[in-house]
């Protein structure tokens, strides 16, 4: 301790103040045992310090805890969120630099350097002023032969000794990520999936049964862990509602659903716990944005809260959009207001048949009849509800009958539905064509938009409506009168899925 005390160069002046205060009795008592425990807790300290860092020379490959960055294994099993609990003392390979040098240092050898959340990377060392302890990365970093040529050649331009020391460094709570505290809380070898979707300060996410006694600890460490969200919901059970939204039970901190989120450029503002939002479908948004240019018309027959119809609507085309959910309805219009284009979105709150045989209807037919000879808008119908969209096709057939026929203005349907079929692109284009009782040979595409669960795909069949099916007696080609006869049986939209039948296949 004396030899401690000498090379840390202070222990001169405070033996000196401590004897004279301990001699002089003028001075009170309170003030000796001040300067006498402060004499301890110095030493202490340092004497910690040094401990800490210890200069020896390599570190053994082989003694490399593969489990470094796993909190401790009391922690296993724990339903409240203890964060004291997760202390830990870890080994971590240090360089010694002059302070002058660390900043180059540190810019040009980050590749090896420690990546730890809360963790600061260059220390003071305690041997020595002039000093800095630069952290490593004890899985990189096992001695002076694991650097890199171009990273020794940078410590040789640098000065910097390649030989490295090892430091004990305290890990607590802040410093281990999502995934490795959700690990060493939950059942050995069980899923630890701590992945979730984001939508404004809500965090969403899907547990599974073995995860529901850890629900409120898992809620709470995501809320630490993720700047900005300050709310974990978790669904309670699949999207079987007619308005898609889900049953959700609040996790972790504030009960307030109303929540903000940017999507290609546009703001939307919702209840989470009564409409329909999922994040995973930004690109398809935009896919479909795309295809439309300034002047043509949308119809968004399922609309949501506008993820479609805000984006069209701000590329100069005129848009209808149309929800049944009331909730829905009303952040359309809400959004449409905050993204300034209400003057050229119409807004409607109608069963999707309805919006196609009412509003649809009468906006083609007033298309239809227009004899201008600039180029007529190209009309796209959006039909997003893959559980069932599919099954309003039927409401095409001869939807325009007694109308002028016009083969120019015939609709660019986009229509989503989900599939378990092994080929989902022909799946999807027979559903559609045995509905609308026309082939759809050639004038369609399918795309398949994402992988919702194990064997079930989300796709969106696009085609334009066949003039044969808009108009009664339309002239047909021999497969369209094939598929026509095999459908004779009504119109399909009579045979459309009440919600129970619905609910009983999700
Ligand atoms: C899957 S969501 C799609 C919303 C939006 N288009 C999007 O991409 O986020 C389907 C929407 O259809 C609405 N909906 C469900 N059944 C409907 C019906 N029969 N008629 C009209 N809208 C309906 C729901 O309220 C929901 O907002």
């Amino acid at each position: 301790m004396r030899n401690l005390w000498r090379s840390l160069g202070c222990s001169g002046f405070l033996k000196t103040y401590y004897r004279t205060i301990t001699s002089n009795s003028q001075i009170p008592f309170t003030w000796i045992s001040l300067a006498q425990s402060l004499h301890k807790t110095l030493a202490f300290y340092l004497y910690n310090q040094r401990n800490r860092f210890s200069t020896m020379p390599e570190i053994d490959k082989n003694k490399i805890d593969p489990e470094l960055y796993s909190p401790p294994s009391q922690v296993r099993g724990m339903t409240k969120l203890d964060r004291t609990a997760f202390k830990k003392i870890v080994t971590i390979p240090v360089l010694n630099v002059r302070k002058e040098m660390v900043n180059k240092l540190v810019r040009s050898l980050k590749k090896a350097l420690l990546q730890r959340p809360g963790i600061k990377r260059v220390i003071d060392d305690p041997k020595d002023e002039g000093n800095k302890l630069v952290m490593l990365d004890p899985y990189k970093i096992v001695s002076d032969d694991s650097f890199e040529e171009s990273e020794r050649l940078l410590l040789k331009q640098l000065n910097v000794n390649p030989q490295i020391s090892s430091y004990s460094l305290e890990l607590t709570y802040e410093n281990f990520k999502t995934e490795e505290i959700l690990r060493a809380v939950l059942p050995e070898g069980q899923d630890v999936t701590s992945g979730f979707s984001r939508i404004g300060h809500i965090a969403h996410l899907n547990l599974r049964d073995h995860q529901l006694p850890f629900k409120q600890l898992i809620g709470q460490v995501i809320i630490d862990k993720n700047q900005g969200i300050t709310s974990v919901v978790n669904k309670i059970n699949t999207i079987d509602n007619i308005y898609r939204n889900f049953q959700m039970e609040v996790l972790s901190g504030e009960e307030n659903m109303i929540t903000k989120v940017r999507e290609n450029n546009y703001i939307y503002e919702f209840d989470f716990s009564k409409v329909y939002w999922n994040p995973r479908l930004s690109t398809e948004h935009n896919r479909i944005t795309e295809l439309l240019r300034p002047g043509d018309v949308l119809f968004d027959v399922f609309a949501g809260v506008g993820p479609f119809a805000i984006p069209v609507a701000k590329k100069d085309c005129t848009v209808f959009a149309n929800d049944l959910n009331p909730e829905s309805h009303k952040w359309l219009l809400h959004n449409c207001k905050l993204n300034k284009v209400d003057q050229k979105v119409k807004i409607f709150n109608l069963d999707g048949k309805d919006f196609l045989q009412g509003p649809v209807r009468e906006e083609l037919m007033k298309l239809v009849k227009q004899t201008s000879k600039e180029r007529k808008p190209h009309v796209h119908i959006v039909m997003n509800l893959p559980a069932m969209a599919i099954e309003f096709l039927g409401i095409f057939r001869c939807l325009l009958d007694g109308q002028i026929k016009n083969s120019e203005l015939l609709p660019t349907v986009h229509c989503y539905s989900f599939s378990k079929a092994d080929d989902p692109v022909k799946d999807v284009q027979q559903r559609a064509e045995a509905l609308l009782g026309a082939s759809l040979k050639g004038c369609s595409s399918v795309h398949l938009v994402r992988n919702v669960a194990p064997n079930k795909e989300m796709a969106c069949i696009t085609f334009q409506v066949p003039a044969s099916v808009l108009y009664e007696n339309w002239p047909m080609n021999e497969e369209e009168q094939f598929l026509k006869a095999e459908n004779l049986e009504g119109p399909p939209f009579k045979r459309l899925r009440t919600s129970k039948t619905l609910f009983e296949e999700s």
